[in-house]
């Protein structure tokens, strides 16, 4: 959550900190400020709202070369002016941006009070802000380091002073940050969108290091002062990939970019020819995997959702048992972890905060632990035993599209992967890649056809509740699809097993409700359609996605998108177009703000 930049250079700060948070406004956008570092003085300008504000209010033409920016997601504290970062500390001599929570805010915070310390903000930040001005004795990092050994929770932070301007002090636990590399300067930052347009030379901070930042050197320690080795590594995403390229907003341009994302995943990945899945990152421990007994694969909202589908793959194909479980559950339920389980964790940015400690708790009881992650260099990334990237390429809108389709096709390669060193025959498995490879192509008819699906938005863009039923492996890909109107559109919508539909939540069926139904061909296929039945019956109206050439479901339903055939495991990768289409197209008409929803930000790295 939040976007922090900091830069110490020769060039002029302002112009690179605003632009580097309107690179990061997607991690958090109720409020933001910069810091600017000059002898004796910092200058702070702050606000509530959009960056537009701080934009207007910042003087562009200020000459300082060294400064700190946040783009702030509010935890503790409203949206105000007075709670945006930066806070400061010591009538202004420090000033610090913050990205994570101080659990013990409220114990330091007396502390302070006692010795004479005022607070303007109701923020955890302040306090820290202000701890290190207290300890401050002419030594900013050895201020930073003596507060944050009093400091219980979770940080990505930078702080500057006034006493020694051309430096900032970063330090991060639980919170990523990285370090750009350029000539006579460093940018430091959340993540790698706010570095890419000056350079892609970088280092990564790891967990409990300390930076020391300078325009011409760069230190790493750890808390304890104990000097770490870095290397620098370059970032292989484009400028282009962080960019709208024409699209009225990033999430329909990643929905857009969907196609060519799954054949970055799948390349060099499948071959068609020899029906094999190579998936280099799994190879050291492929003979472990297949003795496992029991998979758990663990993740939060939408990864949680690709997770289930998973689930199903790998009893299908792998045939072990496997369960799905929310991080933030897992974590503290005390679970059952022996020498057979292995648990895998599924995360778009590799650093939301539950399902890393969730991983971090399955390693610490003796589980291997796997990872399916977007972001290369981040913290789960990191830290887990062996894993798959996605190579979907950055993901900016707020709500997950591209990163939920990798997430499918990466659990695909691995079922299949892990299948055939089981119970899976050579015929079944060249099946299944030949059918992997054509999703991108049927994903490119379902875009090149949308018209459809704006229509039958526009009905029933006014309707508060809409439900989405789907059974088998569309089960969790309607729970997707509820979620994503929910998070860009402010419609309620619920996410069913069809069949569960009768055991309860039908009574909310009333005359003209719209019911999304996932009623592609397959074994259940005869079953959703008395789940239609069911719903049409108590006057819902039905919007069927289901397989082309399905010419009997027009008469049954109000309306048909439909979509190519491709096998029932796959089909999530297909169905799930439509409805995320659905879910921007109802935003859009609500005159919703698609990319930066109500209340949400990208990469949640709070519990
Ligand atoms: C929904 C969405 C979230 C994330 C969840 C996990 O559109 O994006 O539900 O899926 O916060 O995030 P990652 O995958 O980064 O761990």
């Amino acid at each position: 959550m939040c976007g922090i930049i900091g830069y110490v250079g020769k060039r002029p700060a302002v112009p690179i900190l605003v632009e580097g948070l309107r690179r990061l406004e997607y991690r958090g956008y109720d409020s933001a400020g910069v810091a600017l570092a000059s002898p004796g003085d910092i200058a702070i300008t702050k606000a509530a709202g959009r960056l537009s504000v701080i934009e207007q209010r910042v003087d562009f033409t200020q000459p300082q070369t060294q400064g700190i920016g946040h783009t702030r997601w509010a935890t503790h504290g409203a949206p105000t002016d007075i709670n945006a970062h930066p806070h400061v500390g010591g009538d202004g001599l420090i000033a610090l941006i913050h990205n994570g929570i101080v659990e013990n805010n409220r114990s330091l915070r007396t502390y302070l009070m006692q010795h004479e310390v005022q607070f303007e903000s109701e923020t955890d930040t302040e306090v820290l802000a202000q701890l290190i001005a207290h300890f401050y004795e002419g030594d900013l990092e050895k201020a930073v380091r003596k507060a944050l050994h009093e400091v219980s929770g979770t940080y990505g932070i930078a702080v500057v002073c006034a006493d020694e301007p051309d430096l900032i002090v970063a330090a991060r636990k639980g919170s990523p940050l990285i370090i750009g590399v350029g000539t006579d300067e460093h940018i430091l930052a959340s993540d790698a969108a706010a570095i890419l347009a000056h350079t892609t030379q970088v280092v990564y901070m790891g967990e409990g290091e300390v930076a020391v930042i300078r325009p011409d050197s760069l230190r790493l320690t750890t808390l304890d002062a104990i000097p770490v080795a870095k290397d620098i590594e370059k970032v292989e995403w484009t400028l282009d990939q962080i960019e709208l390229a024409g699209y009225d907003h990033f999430m329909l341009k990643e929905i857009h970019e969907q196609p060519e994302a799954i054949e970055n995943c799948l390349r060099g990945r499948i071959d068609v020819k020899e029906g094999k899945i190579h998936l280099g990152g799994l190879v050291d421990c492929a003979r472990e995997l297949a003795r496992a007994k029991r998979i758990v694969i663990t993740a939060c909202g939408t990864a949680w959702h690709a997770g289930l589908v998973g689930e199903y793959l790998f009893e299908e194909l792998v045939r072990v048992p496997t369960e799905t479980e929310y991080a933030s559950e897992f974590r503290y339920r005390n679970p059952i972890i022996d020498d057979g389980t292995v648990v895998l964790g599924v995360s778009q940015s590799g650093e939301t905060t539950d399902t890393h400690s969730a991983l971090v708790e399955a390693k610490q009881r003796g589980a291997m632990v796997l990872g399916i992650v977007n972001v290369v260099g981040s913290t789960i990334a990191r830290e887990v035993d062996a894993g798959v990237f996605l190579h979907v390429g950055p993901e900016i809108g707020v709500a997950s599209t591209k990163a939920f389709t990798g997430q499918l096709a990466v659990l695909a390669m691995m079922a299949c992967f892990l299948g055939r060193r089981k119970h899976l025959s050579p015929t079944a498995a060249a099946q299944f890649i030949s059918a992997l490879a054509k999703i991108p192509d049927q994903m490119r008819q379902v875009l090149d056809n949308t018209t459809a699906t704006r229509e039958v938005v526009k009905e029933y863009v006014d309707c508060d509740n809409w439900l989405y039923l789907g059974r088998g492996y569309n089960y969790p890909a309607a729970l997707e699809g509820a979620l994503k109107i929910k998070e860009v559109s402010y419609i309620h919508a619920e996410g069913l097993p069809a069949a569960e539909m009768k055991h309860g939540p039908i009574a909310l069926i009333t005359q003209g409700m719209p019911v999304v139904c996932i009623a592609t061909d397959g074994i259940q296929y005869d079953k959703i359609r008395n789940n239609i039945s069911e719903v049409r019956t108590r006057g819902g109206s039905v919007i069927a996605i289901a397989t082309e050439g399905n010419t009997e479901i027009k008469e049954m339903v109000e309306h048909v998108i439909y979509v190519p055939d491709t096998i029932e495991p796959l089909q999530p990768l297909i169905t799930s177009i439509p409805l995320q289409l659905i879910a921007y197209e109802a935003a859009v008409l609500r005159g919703c703000n698609v990319d930066k929803p109500r209340n949400l930000a990208k990469s949640v790295t709070v519990e």
